[in-house]
C-alpha cells in the first residue's frame, strides 16, 4: 500500500520510527511531516497527508502530533477522510472493520513507539466489515453535503 504519513515537530522522531516499520512490512511511504523539531502547525500537516488520501495518490494515512488530536481534526476537515485517535490496538482495528477509516492518528506524547508499531500493524490488517457498517459510514459522508 502507498502510505501517506503527516507529523508535527511533536512527533517526529515517532514519524521516523515508524516510517521504517511500516517499510519493513513492505507498503511505500509518502513522507508530507516536518523532518524537524522547531515549533509548527500541524493543520498543514494533516492536511497534506489528508489530501493525499482523498485523491487516491496514497490508500490511508498514518498521522502523529503530540496527542493526535489536532492533526486528526485537521484531516477530518478534508472531504472524504475519516481518520480517528488510536491509543489501544482493539481501537485501531475496530477502527477499520467498523468506520473503514482512510487514515488513522497517535500521540507521541500518549502513546510508545512501540504500542504505536501495534496500532499501526492492526490498522492495515484490518478489513471493513461493510453491512450495517457502510450504511454509517455512508450517513457520515452525507453530513459533508450539507
Ligand atoms: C504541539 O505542541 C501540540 O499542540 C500538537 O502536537 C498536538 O498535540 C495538537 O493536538
Amino acid at each position: 500500500m502507498r502510505i501517506a504519513i503527516g507529523n508535527d515537530h511533536a512527533a517526529t522522531d515517532l514519524k521516523m520510527e515508524l516510517m521504517e516499520y511500516v517499510k519493513g512490512l513492505g507498503h511505500e511511504v509518502i513522507n508530507v511531516g516536518t523532518d524537524g523539531y522547531e515549533s509548527c502547525h500541524y493543520p498543514e500537516y494533516g492536511e497534506k497527508a489528508a489530501r493525499l488520501v482523498a485523491s487516491g495518490e496514497a490508500d490511508c494515512g498514518i498521522l502523529v502530533c503530540g496527542t493526535g488530536v489536532g492533526i486528526s481534526l485537521a484531516a477530518n476537515k478534508v472531504k472524504g477522510i475519516r481518520c480517528g485517535v488510536c491509543s489501544d490496538t482493539t481501537t485501531a482495528h475496530l477502527i477499520k472493520e467498523h468506520n473503514n477509516a482512510n487514515m488513522i492518528s497517535m500521540g507521541a506524547r500518549v502513546v510508545g513507539s512501540e504500542l504505536a508499531k501495534d496500532i499501526v500493524k492492526a490498522y492495515l490488517e484490518a478489513e471493513f466489515m461493510g453491512g450495517r457498517h457502510q450504511i454509517r459510514v455512508d450517513m457520515i459522508h452525507k453530513i459533508e453535503e450539507n
